[in-house]
C-alpha cells in the first residue's frame, strides 16, 4: 500500500485533500485526528482492482478505526466487517452495516456477545477453541437458531512482523492448532445447531511479504482437502487481514498481488469456487489519517533536544508500545536550507515512554504545527484518557470541506460515571 498521497503540501502548507491543516487546527484545535475520505476510497479501490470479478467479501477489520462515519463509508462501498466484540457489532449496526456480512473473530467471546451476534444474524463465527464451539452450540440451541461457524486455525507460520502483532505462531493464544483442527471440525458436525461454512486464519499484522500468506494458504488447502474427504464442505476461505502499509520506506504489497496469489493457488487446487473473505484493517485506513499536534515547548539537555507537543501516548500508543515509526511533518514547509536540529517529539504525559518520534531533524519553534503521519489505523481506536486527557476530536475531510465525526471529549466527561463514597 502506498504512502499518504492525499496529504500533500500546497503553497508550502500541508493539506488533507484541498483543506489546509493550518485552517483545521485553528477551527477545531489540537490534538486532532484528520482523515481523508478520498484516501479511504482509494484504499478500497486498490482491493477492488484485484478482485478479478470473483466472489470476494472484504470484511473491514474495524478495530483499526471504528468511527461510525468510517464504518458507514465502507458499508456504502460494499464492505462487511470483522468484529471482535459485542461493542463492535453494535457499532456496525449503528453505522448501517449489514450483520449478514459480519464475521465474528476473537478468542474470548462472552455469552451475551454470542447471543447478540446470533440474534443479529452474522455471516459466521470464527471459532477459536473447542470451549467456544460448545458454547455457541448451546446458545444457538437455546435460541432455536443455527450458528454458522468457521474454525480459525493457527497454521504455525511466521508472519515476520513485530512479535506483539504476530498471531499465527504456535506460541500465540490465537486459533486452533492446525494439527487438531480436523477433530474440532468433526466435533462441530456432531454438536447441535451448528453449520460449518468456512475456514479462517489470521497470521499477523503489518505483513510486507507474500510468502507467509502463501505458506498459510497451502496449509489451509491441505486441511480443506482432508475435510472434503470426510464429507465436510466449505463455502468460504478467510485469510484474515494483515497487509502492511508504508510508514517510512517499507516495500509493501499491493492488495492485487495478494489476491492474485490466492486465486492462482486456489485454482491450482480446484478450489476456485470458494468465496474468499479478507479482513484488512490497517491497509484500508492507516494512510488515510494524520494526527495534528502543536509544539508547546522546546527544551534541551546535554543529551537531547525535545519538542514537547500537545499530543501524547494516550492519542497514539504505537511508538511506545511497538517502537513504531511514524513520519513527522511540519505543517508549514520550511525551505530545505533552513537550519534543522534533531529532536525527540514527546508528549506531556508523565512517562518516559511518552514519545511519538525519536531523533528527527526538524526546524521548529513553540507554536508550530506538526502532523504525525499514518495515524488512520490503531491511533484513535487505541486512545485512552490516561493522565485525565480528554480524547481528541476526529475530522473527516472531503475536498475543501471538513466535518467533525467525533467531538472532542470534555473535562466533565472524564468523570461523569464516577461517584464519591457517602
Ligand atoms: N483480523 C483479525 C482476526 C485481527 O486480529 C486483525 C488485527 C485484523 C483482522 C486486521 O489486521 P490488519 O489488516 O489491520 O493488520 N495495534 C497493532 C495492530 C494489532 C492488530 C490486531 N489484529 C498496531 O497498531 O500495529
Amino acid at each position: 500500500m502506498t504512502a499518504a498521497t492525499q496529504f500533500q503540501y500546497k503553497n508550502e502548507v500541508l493539506h488533507a485533500e484541498d483543506t489546509s491543516l493550518l485552517h483545521l487546527a485553528k477551527k477545531f484545535g489540537t490534538p486532532l485526528y484528520v482523515y481523508s475520505l478520498q484516501a479511504l476510497k482509494d484504499a478500497w479501490k486498490s482491493y477492488e482492482e484485484g478482485m478479478q470479478g470473483r466472489d470476494v467479501l472484504i470484511c473491514y477489520g474495524m478495530k483499526a478505526n471504528s468511527n461510525l462515519a468510517i464504518l458507514n463509508q465502507f458499508h456504502k462501498m460494499g464492505a462487511g466487517f470483522d468484529i471482535v466484540s459485542g461493542g463492535e457489532l453494535a457499532r456496525v449496526i449503528a453505522a448501517g452495516g449489514e450483520p449478514s456480512k459480519v464475521v465474528f473473530s476473537g478468542v474470548g467471546k462472552q455469552s451475551w456477545e454470542i447471543r447478540d451476534a446470533l440474534e443479529a444474524g452474522v455471516k459466521c463465527f470464527n471459532v477459536e477453541s473447542e470451549g467456544e464451539l460448545e458454547r455457541i452450540s448451546r446458545i444457538a440451541y437455546e435460541l432455536g437458531k443455527t450458528a454458522p461457524v468457521s474454525l480459525r486455525v493457527n497454521p504455525d507460520v511466521d508472519a515476520k512482523t513485530h512479535p506483539y502483532i504476530s498471531t499465527g505462531l504456535k506460541e500465540n493464544k490465537f486459533g486452533i492448532d492446525i494439527q487438531h483442527a480436523k477433530d474440532v471440525y468433526l466435533k462441530a458436525l456432531k454438536l447441535p445447531n451448528l453449520k460449518i461454512t468456512g475456514i479462517d486464519c489470521h497470521i499477523g499484522s503489518q505483513i510486507t511479504e507474500l510468502a507467509p500468506y502463501k505458506d498459510a494458504l497451502k496449509k489451509l488447502i491441505k486441511l480443506i482437502k482432508k475435510l472434503e474427504g470426510l464429507g465436510i464442505k466449505m463455502q468460504h476461505i478467510d485469510l484474515g487481514g494483515g497487509l502492511g502499509i508504508r510508514y517510512t520506506n517499507e516495500q509493501t504489497l499491493a492488495p492485487a498481488q495478494l489476491l492474485d496469489m490466492i486465486f492462482t493457488t486456489l485454482d491450482a487446487n480446484n478450489l476456485g469456487h470458494l468465496q474468499l473473505v479478507l479482513e484488512p484493517g490497517r491497509s484500508l485506513v492507516g494512510n488515510a489519517g494524520v494526527l495534528l499536534t502543536r509544539v508547546e515547548y522546546i527544551k534541551s539537555n546535554e543529551a537531547k533536544n525535545f519538542a514537547v507537543v500537545d499530543a501524547a501516548m494516550n492519542d497514539l500508543l504505537r511508538p511506545t508500545l511497538y517502537d513504531a515509526w511514524h513520519g513527522i511533518q511540519t505543517v508549514i514547509k520550511h525551505p530545505e536550507s533552513s537550519k534543522q536540529e534533531t529532536y525527540d517529539v514527546v508528549g506531556p504525559i508523565c512517562e518516559s515512554g511518552d514519545w511519538l518520534a525519536k531523533d528527527r531533524s526538524l526546524h521548529i519553534k513553540p507554536g508550530d504545527l506538526l502532523a504525525v503521519m499514518s495515524a488512520g489505523a490503531y491511533a484513535f481506536s487505541m486512545a485512552s484518557q490516561y493522565n485525565s486527557r480528554p480524547r481528541a476530536a476526529e475530522v473527516m475531510v472531503r475536498g475543501n470541506k471538513a466535518d467533525v465525526i467525533r467531538k472532542r471529549e470534555n473535562i466533565q466527561g472524564l468523570f461523569i460515571n464516577e461517584q464519591t463514597l457517602d
